[in-house]
This record gives structure tokens, C-alpha cells and sequence, in this order.
């Protein structure tokens, strides 16, 4: 399957379900000052989790633009470094506003992921939330009772506060969550070391594809926490990763959503890439993660700059020239070069970069 399809898969498997199709929200924030760039999924949604306005529809599915490189998360010196953050990501996310809860989630998930994109079930893990005494936050036992059906116990992993307990920034909405990891590795592998114990510990093979976050409470600014009159389902799901396990491959940047720029800088740089962990290979993933990031936002009206959310965009751009001026030698500037190649892939689910290609370069 293309990335195209894998996302449009996505879409239809829970328009089937009753959700209504909605588009991505800018990736810059204007209406929003806990935040400079859309960071999740759940964003545009807040105040409907919040109770602060009605829903127009009680489920929803989407892909969102998202960047994590300011704020509570921040993945950007880990881009390029390794083969599975990013700075501009798609979140593909399906949303319950007070309507479905865990079971329906949960087994939703479980459904697209083994049976629509057929991913084996053996390489499944999922990660439950433990409780946390000191905020007085239960476990999810209803969550674990659900996994239990589904899944072996050696593949149902209990998390503390800080991997299944997410919150969006200092305030918001916010609960626990049910994470679904992923082991890519070889049978000899997998037979050697088991897969639970590699679950969230930063192992480059076994990694989070999916997030279902059950919202239950807003993070007041004095930090307590208010449980909310309604529960609601905020899930994400990283396209770039979803897309590197459904095509096989051990990086993201070996799948279609990379390959294209990579293909390019390897044309203007005269250099080959590797898929290694030398800097001029380093340099390629960098370049291929930065464009999209830089094309994206400035598509969506924030041009870098030398203070705010302006300022996050320019660092990006500058560590991007900085790894092909030093370590792919190009001395012209050349990330405009990437952009007709991206824009053509995006064409149907983002035209605005094809209509602002000229402004962007
Ligand atoms: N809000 C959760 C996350 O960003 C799930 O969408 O991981």
C-alpha cells in the first residue's frame, strides 16, 4: 500500500463507523496561547472536550499537521539522529466527543490494525496505565480488561504518568492513555530478548504507532486536576511510522513519504544516501524531515522570524542548511529545490503547498 492509500484507509475505516470526515487545522496556532504550534491531533477539539462549545458531530476522523519542536514536546534533536521522530508529522485520529469510550476504541483499533492493514498480531503490544497514587488517578482496569481479551498477558505492558498519562501541554484536557507499540524486529530476535521488554524503552524497532487517550479531566493552571462532566476518545497515530511498518521497512525515511526528497538531494548534492548513521546520511533524513516542516508551516502563514513561533521555524530552517552546507557540501541554497516534489505528493490532502509554491521558495 502507498502512503496515500494508508491514509485514506484510515479515513474510511472510521467514516464506516459512524465518524464524519473533517479537515486538518492550520499547524499554526493562532487562537491558542498555551501553545505555538498545533502538537496533537486534539487541538482544534479542545473546547469541545472542555465543554466550552457543542460538537457539531459526536465522532469524527481526521489526519492533522502537527509539530513538536517547542513546548512539552520537543523531538527535534532526535531528527535526522534516529530513524522515527520527526518535527512535522501527520497524526491520523479519530475522536469521540461524549459519545464512544474504551471498548469501542480499543477494539476499533485493533480491528484496523490486524485486520484491515493486517499487521501480525504477534508483533502487538499494548501499554496500560498504572494509576498514580499521589493525584489519586486509578488504573485502568477497564482498559486492561479490554487488552485482556485481545491479547496474551505477556503482551499487555502497565505505564506510569509519564508514558500513559497525556496531557498536551502546562493545562487542557487531558487522561490516561492506552498505548499500541509495535515490534519490527527479526524472529531471531524477537526469540532472543521478548518484545515487553522493550516496550518504551526507546529501542528503534520496537516503537508507539498508535495513542488512545481517554479524556476525563482538564489540567487546571494550579495543577489539579478537574474531572470532566463528559469522557471523550482522543487517538493518534503517527502516519509517517504506520506507513514504515506497513511497507516493511526499518526507517521511515526508506518509505514513500521520504523518498522523494532524499531522491532529489541525492541530485543536487551529487552524494548517494545510505540509510546509515554517518553525518552526510544524518544530513539527508535531516533535510527530508526539515522541508516539510518549514514548506508546511510557512504554507499555513508563519514565516520564520527572530522571535516566537517565527523564531522555532528559522532554527529549523538554519539546522537545515547547517547539515547540507557541512555535511553534504553543497554551498547554494537548495532547499527550495525539494518543494515541486512535495507539493505533487501532497497535492490531495494538502493543495495549499501546491498553491503557494512560489511563495514559499
Ligand atoms: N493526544 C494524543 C497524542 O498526541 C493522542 O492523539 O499522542
Amino acid at each position: 500500500m502507498t502512503s496515500a492509500e494508508i491514509r485514506n484507509k484510515f479515513l474510511t475505516f472510521f467514516e464506516g463507523k459512524g465518524h464524519h470526515i473533517v479537515p486538518s487545522s492550520p499547524i499554526v496556532l493562532k487562537d491558542d496561547p498555551t501553545l505555538l504550534f498545533t502538537n496533537a491531533g486534539m487541538n482544534q477539539f479542545k473546547d469541545y472536550f472542555l465543554g466550552n462549545k457543542p460538537a457539531p458531530y459526536k465522532r469524527v476522523v481526521d489526519t492533522q499537521k502537527c509539530l513538536r519542536v517547542s513546548g512539552k514536546h520537543n523531538d527535534l534533536e532526535e531528527v535526522g539522529v534516529d530513524t522515527y521522530h520527526h518535527t512535522m508529522f501527520e497524526m491520523l485520529g479519530n475522536w469521540s466527543f461524549g459519545d464512544y469510550f474504551k471498548k469501542e476504541a480499543i477494539s476499533w483499533s485493533w480491528e484496523l490494525l490486524t485486520e484491515e492493514y493486517g499487521i501480525d498480531k504477534d508483533r502487538l503490544y499494548a501499554t496500560v496505565f498504572e494509576g498514580d497514587a499521589k493525584e489519586n488517578i486509578p488504573a485502568s482496569t477497564i482498559a486492561l480488561g479490554i487488552w485482556k481479551e485481545l491479547l496474551p498477558a505477556d503482551h499487555i505492558v502497565f505505564g506510569n504518568k509519564k508514558d500513559n498519562f497525556w496531557e498536551m501541554g502546562d493545562t487542557g484536557p487531558c487522561g490516561p492513555c492506552s498505548e499500541i507499540h509495535v515490534d519490527c524486529r527479526s524472529d531471531e530476535e524477537r526469540a532472543a530478548v521478548p518484545g515487553q521488554l522493550l516496550v518504551n524503552k526507546d529501542h528503534p524497532q520496537v516503537i508507539e504507532i498508535w495513542n488512545n487517550v481517554f479524556i476525563q479531566y482538564n489540567r487546571l493552571k494550579d495543577g489539579t486536576l478537574q474531572p470532566l462532566a463528559a469522557t471523550h476518545v482522543d487517538t493518534g497515530m503517527g502516519l509517517e511510522r504506520l506507513v514504515r511498518v506497513l511497507q516493511g521497512k526499518s526507517s521511515n525515511y526508506d518509505t514513500d513519504i521520504f523518498s522523494g526528497s532524499i531522491q532529489t538531494t541525492e541530485l543536487i548534492s551529487g552524494k548517494k544516501y545510505t540509510a546509515g548513521d554517518s553525518k552526510p546520511d544524518v544530513a539527508f533524513r535531516v533535510l527530508a524531515d526539515h522541508i516539510r516542516a518549514i514548506a508546511f508551516t510557512i504554507a499555513d502563514g508563519q514565516l520564520p522570524s527572530n522571535t516566537g513561533a517565527g523564531y522555532v521555524i528559522r532554527r529549523i530552517l538554519r539546522r537545515a542548511v547547517r547539515y547540507y552546507y557541512t555535511y553534504l557540501d553543497v554551498k547554494e541554497p537548495m532547499l527550495h529545490q525539494l518543494l515541486p516534489g512535495l507539493a505533487e505528493q501532497f497535492k490531495e490532502v494538502f493543495p495549499e503547498l501546491q498553491a503557494q509554491l512560489g511563495f514559499i521558495a
